[in-house]
């Protein structure tokens, strides 16, 4: 028998398309191979930090607008998309003006970095201050108001390049995933002060406050496919390092003497930054600073818990 490798390979093939098409729907019919069209290899999600962005939202000469933390020209996606499902951006308001959107997702995610004001959703409305976690439901506009007496900065994230990719529209009619919930920054606190109390065992991934609704206490997320946690680190502690297949997007909101390990590489931290943890990459976040560091983590791992494939282990075992 010949070990001789072949001279053609399916490889090598471009799209085949039908010899004699008899319809249209023939005709729009292609065909690829194991070799040429399975395991298809995509840029990778980089292990990236946005700085620029936070430093322009925080500029007091910056107008009332958004500002996008866009990777999509590296990820090859054709909407503006900081991972492949999600887009963070920062927003600055300036006092008494108001910013209206109306974003094409399911969910939105808002945590507020600097002044007070309200959001109105339907005929709810949210009084925000800092520190405040708050999600709406797509499908409706949504009308922020920064305080009169001083700007606003706030950290938003949805889900806008996971319903691109599918050609799917924002919910309408109140059938997204969500209501509106509110989590104030005194509440956080408080449920992060308990999580410390109680304690845990090494087992347990961290000591993240991970946030969610009644309407999706069952799935233990805020929307089905991104989860949100407020994670922090106690000075003079790092995290096991582990790996997960979901990506993560995290707001350095206090982290003075922090940095990461991200396969290896280390990666310091600036407050403020959106940072980004590739998949399947081993991390761990270490605090060397003298306070508690604070970073609110959005993640697709709802993806992935639904599909049985989350793939987290820990890397020190
Ligand atoms: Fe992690």
């Amino acid at each position: 028998m010949s070990t001789t490798a072949p001279t053609r390979s399916i490889a090598d093939l471009p799209a085949q398309r039908a010899a004699a098409p008899k319809t249209a729907a023939q005709r729009t019919a292609r065909y690829f191979n194991t070799g040429n069209a399975f395991n298809i290899q995509l840029p990778p999600i980089p292990d990236h930090a946005f700085t620029a962005e936070p430093a322009r939202a925080l500029d007091p000469d910056t107008p009332t607008g958004l500002i996008d933390c866009d990777l999509s020209a590296h990820l090859q996606i054709p909407v503006p998309a900081t991972t492949p499902l999600s887009l963070v951006r920062y927003a600055r308001i300036r006092a008494g003006e108001t910013l209206n959107t109306d974003f094409a997702a399911s969910g939105v995610i808002v945590y507020v970095m600097v002044g007070s004001g309200q959001t109105i959703c339907g005929d709810e409305q949210i009084d925000w201050n800092p520190g405040d976690v708050f999600v709406l439901p797509g499908g409706i506009p949504h009308r922020y108001r920064a305080a009169p007496t001083a700007d606003a900065v706030l950290w938003i994230v949805t889900n806008e390049p996971q319903l691109a990719f599918e050609h799917l529209r924002a919910p309408v009619g109140g059938g997204a995933p969500t209501p509106v919930v509110h989590y104030p920054a005194d509440e956080i606190e408080r449920q992060i002060d308990l999580i410390y109390e109680i304690g845990r065992g090494q087992d347990i991934a961290g000591s993240a406050l991970i946030f969610s609704s009644e309407r999706q206490e069952a799935i233990r997320n805020v929307l089905p496919t991104l989860t949100v946690a407020m994670n922090s680190l106690p000075p003079g502690v790092a995290q096991r390092p582990h790996r997960h297949n979901s990506m993560a997007v995290a707001l350095i909101i206090r982290g003075d003497g922090c940095f990461s390990m991200i396969d290896g590489k280390r990666k310091e931290w600036s407050q403020w930054a959106t940072t980004i943890t590739p998949p399947v990459a081993v991390h761990s976040h270490h605090n060397e600073g003298d306070g508690r560091a604070m970073f609110l983590i959005v993640q697709d791992g709802g993806i992935y818990y639904y599909t049985r494939a989350m793939g987290f282990s820990f890397a020190d075992v």
